[in-house]
């Protein structure tokens, strides 16, 4: 059996709620647990013994995933990775219509499609048993989880039907409550996924191999959504199925919520690459005091009076002075942080400077919420500092979010600050 994995990383476009962090790097590649958000994908695909090619689709250039797309399979791995670029909005059906020559080249059974802004333990294998236990042929599968009542509506929510599991209903960010079992985003196909892809993006029996003149070709006027048409029209039909992770499941919408997606990560870490944590260390014990679970980046400097932890990450060559104090927060590369500084629910963008005796505080971003940064209007959440932001000495920053190269010389409460 040979399958293949897509994952659909979306664009710029679609990285907004991502600002200030998305200014300066795709979103899709952002840290979590000290690796790019899709490395996390990529080493569950790698776990499938069957999945033997991986494509990246989205919208943004190319050259943006290139260090990563040779960086994150090693080739005696031998998987092949390959980029897919959209260039119209299609919706996700459409885009993969697109490529669809290319995506069932060495007639692949099994068709993984994961999306690239969402985070789990991404139980693959576990998820393929489940969906070739089903006695049924040419199906479906998809993985749901439960999350509470009142944050369902900002997902695909699914009805299914308990004894058989297969998906009776499914709707698309729905007004009113459907339930609270949601789509996570990973989905099981086979090639047989083009045929309702095709039926549902308006004339069919046109001539789909002519590809030499884009405009002709009939595939660029098919505009069709994975949820919100091709899934909606397989609820209900005996073709689609819910497979049920426990698991935790999260999605990176904004950049608040990339906190909660990076505890998420660090937790899922300590199970499955404890190597990967610095080791719990005492206060005095001539290292950095560690609680719970951290990760450092070789290449930072971390003097040995700092206190770090629960849940940060410190990127590659941070440097972080005598006697400071990280709660809950990312710290990315080539950050300076000075003597006695404290930085509780907050992520510290590229090459930022935090003052010596200054704090840094966000109140913890829960999940699916922190969409600060919405319309202009800040709510509470993650303290968030853009890339080469300076915060002098002695100065307090409060649930802000600061714009790239920004330099505050005074206390800021509750503010975007451009
Ligand atoms: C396809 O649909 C999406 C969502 O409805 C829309 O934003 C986009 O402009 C459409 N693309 C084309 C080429 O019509
Ligand atoms: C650290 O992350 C874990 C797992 O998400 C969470 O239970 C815990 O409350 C977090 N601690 C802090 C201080 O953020």
């Amino acid at each position: 059996m040979l399958a293949k994995a897509i994952i659909l990383i979306g664009g710029p476009q679609k990285g907004t709620r991502f600002r200030p962090l998305s200014m300066e790097l795709a979103k899709p590649l952002f840290p979590l647990a000290g690796v790019p958000m899709l490395q996390h994908h990529i080493d569950a695909c790698k776990k499938v013994p069957n999945i033997r090619q991986i494509f990246l689709m989205g919208f943004y250039d190319e050259s943006e995933f290139a260090t990563f797309m040779t960086q994150c399979i090693s080739p005696d791995e031998g998987i092949q990775i390959s980029y897919l670029r959209e260039t119209q909005a299609l919706g996700t059906g459409g885009g993969l219509m697109r490529y669809r020559d290319i995506i069932l080249e060495g007639q692949p059974d099994i068709l993984f499609v994961l999306h690239g802004d969402v985070c789990s333990s991404f139980p693959l294998n576990d998820m393929l048993a489940e969906h070739q236990k089903r006695a049924v042929t040419d199906h479906f599968t998809l993985m749901a989880t439960q999350v509470e009542r009142e944050r369902a509506h900002l997902y695909g929510c699914v009805v299914e039907n308990p004894e058989t599991g297969e998906v009776l209903h499914y709707a698309e960010k729905p007004q009113t409550f459907v339930s609270d079992l949601i789509s996570c985003g990973v989905f099981i196909f086979t090639p047989k996924l083009f045929d309702h892809i095709n039926a549902l993006s308006g004339p069919p029996a046109l001539d789909l191999d002519c590809v030499d003149d884009e405009e002709a070709d009939p595939r660029n006027s098919h505009n069709v959504s994975l949820e919100r048409d091709v899934l909606v029209q397989l609820s209900g039909s005996g073709k689609l199925f819910v497979y049920k992770t426990l698991d935790f499941w999260t999605a990176v919408k904004t950049s608040g919520s990339a906190l909660h997606a990076n505890r998420c990560y660090l937790s899922f870490v300590r199970k499955s690459n404890p190597e990967r944590l610095v080791a719990a260390k005492p206060a005095g014990s001539g290292f950095p005091t560690i609680v719970g679970d951290v990760i450092i980046d070789p290449t930072a400097t971390v003097d040995p009076t700092c206190k770090l932890g629960p849940n940060v990450t410190i990127g590659p060559g941070a440097k972080i002075g005598a006697g400071v104090r990280i709660v809950d927060s990312i710290v990315l590369d080539q950050v300076e942080v000075k003597p006695h500084a404290c930085i509780i629910h907050a992520v510290i963008g590229w090459q930022s400077i935090v003052g010596a005796w200054s704090r840094v505080e966000g109140v913890p971003g829960l999940p699916g919420t922190g969409n600060q940064y919405v319309n202009g209007q800040k709510n509470n959440g993650v303290t968030i500092l853009g890339k080469g932001v300076e915060v002098a000495a002695e100065i307090i920053v409060r649930n802000c979010i600061v714009l790239p190269h920004k330099s505050l010389t005074s206390n800021q409460r509750n503010e975007i600050l451009l």
